[in-house]
């Protein structure tokens, strides 16, 4: 007799591989009869998506867990599921520390969520499972309809000394091209205009395929280009070691691929990057980025920065301000160095105290911010494509969406969502843009 459970809620936690699980999660309880509830109370199956690259997102799910831990003992017949990174690291640890886990699932094993959820009784279900294929298989439910994450590779052979990535998704494993382009074009004929391309490192794509597959990542961009209704292409991350002229040709010649790189530095400084093992210095990350702009002069440009890793003296600091002034990013994300455990920089010796981590990063964020907003007024007075994505987080009554560059615009107009707009471009801060939509162009009279 099958259980009465049918109800779920899951709280995502994590990037957006993690996002992208969760939709596989969310499809395939779907597809078991499983129905979301709102909130965690009236769900049957208590479901994380966890992430563990910094210590603040162990502690946001951590404090997640103790709703969890009362409901389960309030119904102990209620499930509480664990997936993700942080649940890959801990592996059987995760039941000595919260006891009241059920299930536990890696990353590569969502599917074993479904199998454990479709058995009668739980007893003796409390199980960790290794990583095992791409859940690509399972149907996802997408948040919007006109726009979908692609999951091309999994894991990742880089060793940077900081990351926790390579112990919670193993070792690199791409997905053969001919599966990708069949994904690709059944989420066109579904009405998908924009995709974004999913991997740890995008550009090292294919090279463990075999030969009657190897694919290189300018080539699969070449074939999903090619496919029908698919209007933009995104894709994320790059490693400055890997990226090389093909890809950045692509944003050039491809006209979906879209005009804007997110390609972590972590560090301007030749000698963290080396203990980093990033295995770039300043000056290729720097010839890099002089290709891209050679190429494709108006590409957006963002990228990753790590403050505060062990050794990082105020020398090697001001290295990093001085590379954001000499690239001039659009964006930046901005992380504290978080001790990561059984990680190669957790135990280095000559730790960064705290304090000089915050002031750092405070000096970072600053002058990124700065740059973000002065690169941003080149937009001013500039019509551009917007795929509009809903109303105005700030405003109902505006639109919201965002350019091929990766700015979100803010603007007045009819447009419905799923549609592409003509916004003429009024204002920009370091993150958003402000406009109203070009109607005449909706009526075919053209924009300029
Ligand atoms: N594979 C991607 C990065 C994934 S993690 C890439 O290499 O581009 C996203 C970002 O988190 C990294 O680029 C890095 O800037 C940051 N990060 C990773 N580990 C961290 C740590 N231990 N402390 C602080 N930031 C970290
Ligand atoms: Fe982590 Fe480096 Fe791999 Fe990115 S490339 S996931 S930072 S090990
Ligand atoms: Fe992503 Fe966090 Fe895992 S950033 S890869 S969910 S550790």
């Amino acid at each position: 007799m099958a259980r009465a459970a049918r109800t779920f809620h899951l709280t995502t936690f994590g990037c957006q591989m993690n996002e992208h699980d969760s939709e596989r999660i969310k499809g395939m309880l779907r597809a078991l009869g499983y129905e979301e509830a709102p909130t965690r109370a009236e769900a049957d199956v208590i479901l994380f998506n966890t992430c563990s690259i910094r210590e603040s997102a162990d502690q946001r799910f951590i404090g997640h867990l103790g709703e969890a831990k009362r409901l389960k003992a309030e119904r102990p017949d209620r499930i509480v599921a664990v997936g993700g990174c942080w649940a890959q690291s801990m592996r059987e640890q995760v039941f000595e520390l919260f006891p009241f886990v059920d299930v536990a699932f890696g990353p590569g094993q969502i599917h074993k969520l479904g199998e454990v959820l479709l058995q009668d009784s739980l007893e003796a279900q409390a199980g960790f499972f290794e990583f095992e294929d791409f859940s690509a298989h399972l149907p996802a439910a997408r948040t919007r309809p006109f726009q979908a994450w692609v999951q091309i590779s999994q894991g990742c052979n880089c060793v940077c000394a900081y990351c926790i990535v390579p112990q919670t998704r193993g070792r690199e494993v791409s997905r053969p091209p001919d599966e990708i382009v069949a994904e690709v074009e059944r989420l066109a004929a579904d009405g998908v205009r924009e995709i974004t391309l999913l991997g740890q490192n995008v550009c090292s794509y294919g090279r463990d395929l075999d030969r009657s597959q190897r694919t290189t990542f300018a080539e699969l961009l070449a074939r999903l280009d090619a496919i029908e209704g698919i209007e933009r292409i995104r894709y994320t991350s790059p490693h400055p070691k890997d990226i090389r002229e093909d890809v950045v040709r692509a944003h050039a010649e491809l006209p979906s691929v879209c005009e804007h790189i997110h390609l972590p530095v972590q560090s301007g400084s030749s000698r963290v990057l080396k203990r980093m093992r990033r295995t770039y210095d300043r000056a290729r990350y720097l010839d890099r980025v002089a290709m891209i702009r050679e190429l494709v002069p108006d590409c957006a440009i963002t990228t990753d920065i790590i403050v505060g890793f062990p050794g990082e003296t105020e020398e090697d600091f001001e290295q990093t301000l001085s590379l954001v002034e000499e690239v001039r990013f659009d964006g930046a994300f901005t992380f504290i160095f978080s001790p990561r455990r059984d990680t190669e920089a957790a135990t280095m010796p000559d730790q960064v105290p705290h304090a000089v981590k915050r002031e750092r990063m405070q000096r970072l964020v600053d002058l990124t911010q700065k740059v973000a907003r002065e690169r941003a007024q080149r937009f001013v007075g500039r019509t551009l494509e917007v795929l509009v994505e809903g109303p105005s987080r700030t405003d109902p009554d505006r639109l919201r969406g965002r350019t091929r560059h990766n700015k979100t615009v803010n603007f007045d107009g009819i447009a419905s969502p799923g549609e592409f707009a003509q916004v003429r471009i009024g204002s920009a801060t370091s993150t958003t843009l402000a406009g109203e939509e070009v109607l005449l162009a909706r009526l075919g009279g053209g924009a300029h």
